[in-house]
This record gives C-alpha cells, sequence and structure tokens, in this order.
C-alpha cells in the first residue's frame, strides 16, 4: 500500500526496534531524545527511517511518548488539506508543552514543510525547525542553531539527493516487510498534485545501493521488500564509468532491469514495488514479473477517474481507453495479477455523468481495492491556477460515498472468486484480532488469515493455504 493515510500516525516504538539498533546507540550520559510522529505515504515513512538514521548517528535516542522528549518531530503529507489540518491539530497540543517546557523544541518536516517553508515560523505554532524533504542531512545543524535560540530552516530542494549511502534505522517493523525508496521527487505534473512542488525533480538512487540494502535486509531475516517511487516506471539510473561492478559500467538501468535484478537476490526474497503510472506501466515489467516467481503479482495503477475530459483537465495524459488498454495487457500476460487504483471524487468540473463514468470504469475493471478520496484543492497547483473548485463539499461526499459502496462491494466480489483457492502466504504475525490465528499476504497483496492449529510455523516462513472463506478485506483459509 504506498498511500497518505493521513490519520496514521506512527509513534517510534522503543520496545520495538531491534537489540542491534539499541546497542549502536552512544553509551554514557543518556542521549537527548527525540520523538518522531510520520505522517502520508509509505515514502514519507521511509524518510522517517533516514531521519532516525541522522539522529541517532548524532546521539540521539528514540522515545515512545512526546513527554520525555527534548526534541518532537512531525514528517508531514501536504497531499490533501485534512492532512496538513491533521498537523496542526498536533502543533496546538505540543506548544502547550512547549509554553511549559521551553527547552523543547519542534520541528516540522516533509510535505508540509515544504510547502509552507518559514511561513509555519510566522504562524503562533511555536515550531523552532522547519526542514525539506531533501534536507534532512542539515538536520544536527539546525538542531545546533535552534539550541542557540535561532529559528532554522532548509527548505531547499535538490536534483541529486536520494540519501543512498544512509541506511535507514528501522524503528518500527515486524522484521519481515521492509520499504526502500528508490527515487524521490516526481516530474509528472498531474494538475491536482502539489507533489512536484514537495518533493522536487525527479532522481532515481544508486542501483548497487538499492541492492545491497535489499541483500543486507534479505541476510537480517526480511522476506519482502517494496520498492517505492511517485513513478517507479521511470526509474533510469546511469551509473558513471568509474563504477566497477562488472558488466554494469554506463548501462543503464531502467526499472524493470531494477526489478529482474532484485528478484535475483534470492527465490525467498518477495519482491513488490508502487506506484506505477498507467502511461509508463511496460511490457518490459509484465515480462520481468512473469518471469520472476517472487515478484508479487499485484499492480497498484491509479486511474483517478474514469472519465477522459477530466483525465485532460487532470493532466494525466492518458484517456480511459488506454487505461483499459493496459489492464487487458497486464491480465493477457499476468492472469493472476491483483489490481488496485486510486480515485478522486468531484474534481472540478466533473459531472454526474463523468462521475458514472468512474463507477462504470471501475465496475468494468473488477478492482481488487481502491484509495478513494474527495479532491481538495491545494494552492499552487495547477488545478488550483487554472480551475474552479466547483463541485460543493456535499456532491464530492455523495459521490465518493457510491465510489466507496461500489469498491466494498468489488472487494467482497473478488475475495468470493478466491474461495478454493491455493496460496502461497508470507506469515507476517499474528491475527489482527485472534493470537490463535497468523496473519499473512498472498502474492496478490490480499490479507490471508489462518488458524495456528499447533502446527509448526514461524513468522518470515511461506506457508501453503487453501482458502475457505472471506470477509470484505481478508481471505479465511488454512495450512495445507
Ligand atoms: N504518484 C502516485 C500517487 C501520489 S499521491 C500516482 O501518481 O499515482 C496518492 C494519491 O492521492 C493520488 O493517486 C491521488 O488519488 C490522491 N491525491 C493526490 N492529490 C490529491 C488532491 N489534491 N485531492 C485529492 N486526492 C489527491
Ligand atoms: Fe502527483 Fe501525478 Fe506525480 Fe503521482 S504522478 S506524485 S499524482 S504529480
Ligand atoms: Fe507523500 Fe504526502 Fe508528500 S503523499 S510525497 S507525504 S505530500
Amino acid at each position: 500500500m504506498l498511500h497518505p493515510e493521513e490519520s496514521l500516525t506512527r509513534v517510534l516504538d522503543e520496545s520495538r526496534q531491534g537489540e542491534s539498533y539499541v546497542n549502536q546507540l552512544p553509551a554514557g550520559p543518556s542521549p537527548k531524545k527525540f520523538y518522531m510522529e510520520s505522517y502520508g505515504c509509505q515514502m514519507n515513512f521511509a524518510d522517517s527511517e533516514v531521519i532516525a538514521s541522522i539522529l541517532t548517528a548524532e546521539g540521539f535516542g528514540p522515545v515512545r511518548h512526546w513527554a520525555n522528549a527534548d526534541l518532537i518531530l512531525l514528517n508531514t503529507c501536504a497531499i490533501r488539506e485534512k492532512a496538513e489540518q491533521t498537523v496542526r491539530t498536533r502543533l496546538q497540543l505540543f506548544r502547550e508543552a512547549k509554553r511549559e517546557r521551553p527547552g523543547l523544541l519542534i520541528g516540522l518536516l516533509g510535505c508540509m514543510a515544504e510547502r509552507l517553508k518559514s511561513q509555519l515560523l510566522e504562524e503562533e505554532l511555536l515550531v523552532d525547525i522547519v526542514v525539506g524533504p531533501d534536507a534532512y542531512r542539515s538536520l544536527p545543524l539546525l538542531i545546533q542553531e535552534a539550541e542557540s535560540g535561532q529559528k532554522a530552516v532548509n527548505v531547499l530542494l535538490s536534483r541529486e539527493e536520494t540519501y543512498a549511502d544512509i541506511a535507514p534505522v528501522r524503528l518500527e517493523g515486524n522484521g519481515i516487510n521492509a520499504y526502500i525508496s528508490i527515487m524521490r521527487g516526481c516530474d509528472n505534473m498531474c494538475s491536482f498534485c502539489v507533489v512536484p512542488f514537495t518533493r522536487g525533480r525527479e532522481r532515481s538512487r544508486d542501483t548497487r545501493s538499492i541492492l545491497q540494502e535489499c541483500r543486507s535486509l534479505f541476510q537480517e531475516g526480511y522476506r519482502e521488500v517494496t520498492l517505492l517511487g511517485q513513478n517507479v516506471d521511470s526509474y533510469m539510473y546511469e551509473p558513471s564509468g568509474t563504477e566497477q561492478t562488472p558488466g554494469t559500467a554506463g548501462k543503464t538501468v531502467s526499472f524493470a532491469g531494477l526489478l529482474d535484478q532484485v528478484a535475483r537476490i534470492s527465490s525467498q526474497l518477495r519482491v513488490r514495488f508502487s506506484t506505477s503510472h498507467p502511461k509508463d506501466l511496460s511490457d518490459d515489467v509484465l515480462f520481468t514479473m512473469a518471469r520472476h516467481e517472487n515478484i508479487c503479482k499485484n499492480i497498484h495503477l491509479p486511474v483517478q477517474s474514469g472519465s477522459s475530459r477530466i483525465l485532460q483537465l487532470m493532466n494525466r495524459t492518458y484517456n480511459r481507453e488506454w487505461y483499459q488498454s493496459r489492464l487487458k495487457r497486464i491480465r493477457d500476460v499476468l492472469p493472476e495479477c491483483g489490481l488496485s487504483t486510486d480515485i478522486i471524487a468531484g474534481f472540478c468540473s466533473e459531472s454526474e455523468e463523468e462521475h458514472r463514468q468512474t463507477l462504470s470504469l471501475m465496475e468494468e475493471s473488477g478492482f481488487d481495492m481502491s484509495y478513494m478520496f474527495c479532491y481538495s484543492e491545494r494552492p499552487g497547483t495547477l488545478a488550483a491556477r487554472r480551475y474552479r473548485d466547483d463541485i460543493t463539499d456535499e456532491v464530492k461526499k455523495r459521490r465518493l460515498g457510491e465510489i466507496v459502496s461500489l469498491q466494498n462491494r468489488l472487494s467482497l466480489e473478488s475475495n468470493r472468486r478466491d474461495i478454493g483457492k491455493s496460496f502461497q502466504v508470507l506469515v507476517e504475525g499474528d491475527s489482527r484480532k485472534s493470537q490463535l490465528d497468523w496473519k499473512g499476504r498472498n502474492s496478490q497483496n490480499k490479507v490471508v488469515v489462518f488458524p495456528k492449529q499447533g502446527k509448526p510455523c514461524r513468522k518470515g516462513e511461506y506457508v501453503n493455504t487453501v482458502i475457505t472463506g472471506c470477509t470484505q478485506t481478508a481471505l479465511l483459509g488454512s495450512i495445507v
């Protein structure tokens, strides 16, 4: 799932962070404590792991409760207004804490920091540090500045920064699934989207550093990596002439090439990726997926709208027919492939008929899962400058409701079609509802829940299951 989940707050959790990391903390007087919350997409969460790495190298230790911290960091999202509102509400709470403890430092990081820049320092939110997504290396310096009483800001965007050499500190997680940024930024300019403004130009990370990270994760016991980018299909890395990987110097690595190399690390390491753009998803990628069983058969292909006119206004550069033809291609090459999408309800000037086109496209495509949103105008975007946000909140919400109800039905139908089928599942841990059940996912990214039944099986292991029932959100089965 590569998705802005605005309400999702991750608190870095001391108790779950793995011994090796605790051991790396400097001995001696107790280190300064930082507390971090992350919002937004998985790329932002991956950034938080880079930030944690930079801070621990500086002698900071993580704490679970903000009340125990010397430094509170919010790694923020700007994708919709609601995401920013959530952060403002949090900042109001921390402002009260700061009034009682003036030495407490508050830092705003990520996309909202980049969007609002020093404007945030002028508001009454008592923020001390503002850092954009490409400036995390300067965080130690900015903290020093803030400690000396100055306001510290770095929101410079970069054309090169990929943090390739920084080993992320995986503070939270189950030790099985890891997320790896393979690129940063976006050059697409979809008219509704703030990401190109907050994350800057698209750039791809050094292939070798990605492969190294995947290999060491596998050695540590991780069994699934998800390669992350706003538009993974445009991954393109040109090794410089001096790079000494035999046979690779000077050869450009495409996304299909990268996938192939990651998949070859081990047949026991699952590979996922997100997000694909319908205009760029190549046959090469589909064939690479077909060649490797460990590349999971699931594609997240955001459509946004079923109306070609709206897609044009959105500057998505494909139309309804193009999208449908890509889906057909996926189904031809990968008949078992799971499909999910993103949909925006109530974009500027969307008519009822155009909304119904979205519903009919969903129905025809039979998505297994969707992330669905009301359009939220973002200042500075092409849509904000060119079009009127003229669909009322009431209509947006009603249309979103119809989209959600349809998706609920499609998800249930998709799950019902799996009853009787067998799937290999990577065991990820106890099911949310009962310690008597395991939870894992199949290649198609569906959650599978099955009883432990006293059978020996561990987290991180692959088991074969047969599906005997389902809910709207999960398959229920048993080990075979
Ligand atoms: N790079 C990915 C997704 C980035 S943001 C892609 O191109 O598909 C994730 C999703 O948020 C988008 O797919 C879109 O559905 C939604 N989104 C982005 N901007 C939005 C806005 N202004 N209002 C509502 N939803 C938005
Ligand atoms: Fe935003 Fe479009 Fe880039 Fe996705 S591809 S991040 S929606 S501009
Ligand atoms: Fe991600 Fe939100 Fe930024 S979706 S890229 S954190 S605006």
